[in-house]
């Protein structure tokens, strides 16, 4: 596993370009950060310009369409999301799956498109409340994982995975230390089941409520190597805290 922690920012459907001087602040700090690699996944009408706007850090895409291209109005391909200076792209967000009726089929579809495009994928699982309430949560992510992966050769070092428990999504709410480090050490079973050796080389992103405040032990747990952040990710302060949190 990397020896850097991995920490990304999801900006969801926020930003104009009003919002480029918060990264190019998160980017000249990243600039001092060296023991964390950073990155933004800012939504597709400003990759292009926080791409120019920020140097160190990597840019991604939150999503993708799966075909190379065609009649998809309203789509974006992979290599579209490339061309614009992104080098990963996150699906299967909860928010795609729940928003959008997405299936572990179609984000391994897309999983696929991403690589096949160059870049590095970041593949979201993670159970609701009610099926962890009903002792399912374990079961839910590792059908999410042999469904949403992609698979075949060399596949698993262009892949990250994000474990975003979906009622730790925005409501302050997170697991346990303990609970995500068990959650983590399945996840990490279950690469190693469907990538061999390769799979133990795989990073695991925590993801849902992480702010500057609990970062630190959340990051801590075992099998953490990263976070992915939304709302703190928002403003280069709050990002900065977590990502100094990190390192
Ligand atoms: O992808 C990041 C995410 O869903 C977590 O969002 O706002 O709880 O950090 P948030």
């Amino acid at each position: 596993m990397s020896a850097r922690p991995y920490i990304v920012g999801n900006w969801k459907m926020h930003g104009t370009r009003a919002m480029l001087s918060e990264a190019r602040a998160i980017d000249r700090a990243a600039e001092r950060l060296i023991k964390v690699e950073v990155a933004i996944a800012p939504p597709f009408t400003l990759i292009h310009a926080t791409r120019k706007e920020a140097e160190l850090i990597a840019i991604g895409a939150q999503d993708c369409h799966p075909a190379d291209g065609g009649a998809h109005t309203g789509d974006i391909s992979a290599a579209m999301a490339k061309d614009a200076g992104a080098t990963f792209t996150i699906v299967g967000h909860s928010e795609r799956r729940a928003n959008h009726g997405e299936t572990d089929a179609l984000v391994k579809e897309k999983a696929h498109a991403v690589l096949d495009a160059g870049m590095t994928a970041i593949v979201c699982v993670g159970e609701t409340e009610a099926e962890r309430d009903a002792g399912k949560a374990q079961d839910v992510v590792s059908g999410q994982l042999q469904g949403s992966l992609p698979t075949g050769d060399d596949v698993a070092d262009k892949v990250t995975v994000a474990y975003e428990p979906v009622w730790a999504i925005g409501t302050g709410r997170t697991p346990t230390p303990d609970d995500i480090a068990a959650m983590h050490s399945h996840i990490r079973s279950k690469l190693v089941e469907i990538y061999g050796e390769a799979g133990s080389e795989v990073r695991i992103l925590y993801g849902g409520s992480v702010n500057p405040d609990n970062a630190a032990e959340l990051l801590a747990a075992d099998e953490v190597g990263g976070a992915l952040v939304g709302g703190a990710s928002l403003t280069a302060e709050s990002f900065l805290g977590i990502i100094v949190a990190a390192a």
